[in-house]
């Protein structure tokens, strides 16, 4: 039997609901069909937006979307994507699959797609071929108020109020596809870029990142953050937040290795280098505690999931890959990390939102799936603005390989806006089922209901059998005073809400 101990007494943190954000770029199909359809489509919409699509997110609560990349960030001209469709430039997605982008889905349609959602805004800004002008012409034409010529613009384009950026990325991976830059050059270019990416409303403050460090890079932490924080840099620095990036690739970057085919050892491999985002939040971390003295800069870790072989058939260029019950661990135990580390992360956004990499929705024409790692952010949303509860729990190691042990068990707890505690557990044992008792501090504990996500490690939902793997009602739970006893079983992400 393994112990869970909670103490509802102590709150360690607020958890940004940014924390389950989500991230989409001109890649593949995730815009245009994942997303996008336009306004002539059979497919129901919305302004162009997927309705079945919107609906499922909305659901999910998701609560923030960066756009437009990645990689194709870096070589994104805004201005080729507004104005009237049949005069915007049509040309060749270089970077992903080489296929036509027809810039039909631009910075207005990113917008509504947005207040469709009902999530906040995060655009990636291009410093590794754009001009510190076109940047700032870009920031003026979204939120700008008064007269200028970006807003004359805007408005002559249909849109009279401004737009609300809430964050924004100067530069993506700066030191590789964003120009290949080391971290002193990015890190002066970053002063000079973000200075003129103005709030002009005080009251809609513009939440500014760094690019920050792919996995354990810690030079370029060291690097970028030394530039910024020294001479004229402000005392808390120039910048909001700091990107970190980092994907689970378990057979390494150059194999990566089947999304749907894989044995019980590279289960526990993959478990084993998901949890390795620990490490380098803590490590990172550990640099920017020397310079954020206050630690109000946030750790933004807006690229993080599964990175697989893409599926058979399917263009290399375009990165899709289907989405297991490993798929479902992965994220509980990113999100549980996040939640753990809510005082330094702020918001964490997952590669990508649909048909590409760690999808949590997969199309096909006007089929849709939810893939189980949408289950898990159905699950997870609960935490949202929730707070941070002391919580450890009870573990033992397993595994099949020394290198690649874990702990059988991965847990967060939070005090929700509702009032009721909500507990999120991951069974990491590919077979084992365990017992637990959850023991509450001084807590009377009144009821308790939850909801499980539990299949076989390969299970998949495909367009034949799209409710494969889904959630089921939890009610084997025992209440006696303070505590709790169940069974988890084997291979599962847990939601408990717990009434006090
Ligand atoms: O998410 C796919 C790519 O991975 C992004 O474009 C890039 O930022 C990262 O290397």
């Amino acid at each position: 039997m393994f112990r869970l101990y909670v103490n509802p007494q102590n709150r360690k943190g607020h958890i940004n609901k940014e924390i389950q954000g989500h991230f989409s770029e001109h890649l593949g199909r995730c815009i245009y069909e994942g997303l996008y359809v336009g306004e002539d489509s059979p497919i129901p919409n919305t302004n162009g937006m997927r309705n079945d699509v919107v609906n499922a997110l909305k659901e999910m609560q998701i609560p923030v979307l960066r756009w437009p990349g990645g990689c194709f960030a870096d070589e994104y001209h805004w201005m080729d994507g507004v104005g009237p469709k049949e005069s915007r430039k049509r040309m060749i997605n270089t970077h992903w699959g080489g296929v036509v982008e027809d810039n039909s889905f631009g910075t207005h349609e990113y917008m509504e797609l947005c207040r469709q959602l009902g999530c906040k805004t995060y655009i990636n800004g291009n410093v590794g071929s754009g001009t510190v002008r076109e940047m700032s012409e870009w920031v003026e034409y979204m939120t700008f108020e008064g007269v200028s010529p970006m807003a004359e613009l805007r408005k002559k384009n249909g849109h009279e109020a401004p737009y609300r950026v809430d964050y924004f990325g100067v530069g993506n991976e700066n030191w590789g596809c964003g120009g290949n830059m080391n971290p002193e050059y990015y890190g002066n270019l970053y002063r000079n870029y973000q200075t003129y990416v103005r709030t002009y409303d005080s009251k809609k403050p513009i939440y500014k990142i760094a690019c920050g460090p792919n996995v354990d890079d810690y030079e370029w932490t060291e690097g970028v953050l030394k530039t910024l924080y020294r001479g004229a840099g402000k005392e808390n620095g120039l910048l909001d937040g700091i990107s970190l990036h980092y994907y689970t690739h378990p057979e390494g970057w150059e194999v990566k290795g089947s999304a749907t085919d894989f044995d019980e050892k590279v289960w526990y491999k993959t478990l084993s280098k998901t949890l390795y985002m620990e490490t380098l939040i803590k490590q990172h971390g550990a640099i920017l505690d020397q310079y954020d003295k206050e630690r109000k800069v946030g750790m933004i870790v807006d690229e993080w999931g599964t990175w697989f072989t893409c599926e058979p058939g399917t263009n290399p260029g375009f990165l899709y890959q289907q989405n297991t019950m490993r798929d479902a661990l992965v994220a509980g135990i990113n999100l549980n990390i996040f939640n753990k580390h809510c005082d330094r992360v702020k918001m964490a956004n997952i590669a990508q939102l649909v048909n590409v990499l760690q999808a949590v929705i997969l199309t096909d024409g006007d089929k849709m799936l939810l893939t189980p790692t949408y289950h898990v952010f159905n699950m997870y949303k609960h935490h949202q603005d929730a707070e941070l509860l002391d919580s450890y729990i009870e573990t033992e190691t397993i595994g099949l390989e020394e290198e690649y042990q874990v702990p059988n068990l991965s847990e967060s707890v939070s005090l929700g806006k509702d009032g009721k505690i909500h507990i999120t557990l991951n069974n990491l044992s590919a077979e084992k089922d365990y017992e637990i008792e959850g023991i509450f501090a001084q807590t009377k504990i009144q009821a308790v209901k939850g909801t499980v996500l539990t299949d076989e490690m390969h299970a998949h939902n495909t367009f034949d059998a799209p409710n494969k793997v889904h959630t089921q009602t939890f009610d084997d739970c025992r209440i006696k005073d303070n505590t709790i006893s169940f069974t988890i079983p084997a291979c599962s992400v847990l939601h408990l809400e717990v009434t006090v």
